[in-house]
């Protein structure tokens, strides 16, 4: 019994490690690529429904290439990709396949419907999608990027 006992708490002291990785992995994926972008600030919807992102916000947009999925513009699900050393890119998330919306993974965009993949700046990676994202309108204002 006492051996069973001990396995069993072992058992459910890994399940809660494991438990509390995945949280805490799960909280830093969304602080810094997910919907709760908006929750942390930085990010505000103008009153013609376009969406400003206060760039100094994100570490993430630092670097050229970083890519933040910002939530939806005008009911599009967008991602922002900082494409030079002042230029960003909206891209219109929702696969070019059968429009389900791709996820930001490793630095791709990949689509959990049937596999398509694209990169960062919206091109096909892999298919079934035939046509890279569509790209979102983004203007550069002062220290803030304008999208839709
Ligand atoms: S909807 Fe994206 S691959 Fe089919």
């Amino acid at each position: 019994m006492i051996f069973f006992g001990d396995n069993y708490d072992m058992g459910m002291e890994i399940s809660r490690r494991g438990f509390m990785c995945a949280g805490l992995a799960t909280a830093a994926g969304v602080a810094i690529s997910g919907p709760s972008a908006e929750a942390a600030g930085g990010i505000k919807i103008l009153r013609d429904g376009r969406v400003e992102v206060e760039l100094s916000k994100f570490k993430v947009l630092a670097k050229i290439g970083g890519a933040l999925v910002v939530g939806n513009v005008k009911d599009v699900p967008t991602a922002l990709v900082r494409t030079g050393k002042n230029s960003y890119q909206g891209l219109d998330l929702r696969c070019t396949h059968q429009q389900v919306t791709s996820k930001l993974v490793s630095g791709t965009f990949k689509c959990p419907a049937h596999g398509s993949e694209f990169t960062k700046t919206g091109a096909v990676k892999i298919g079934p999608a035939q046509t890279g994202l569509n790209k979102i309108n983004t203007e550069v204002v002062g220290k803030t990027v304008i999208l839709g």
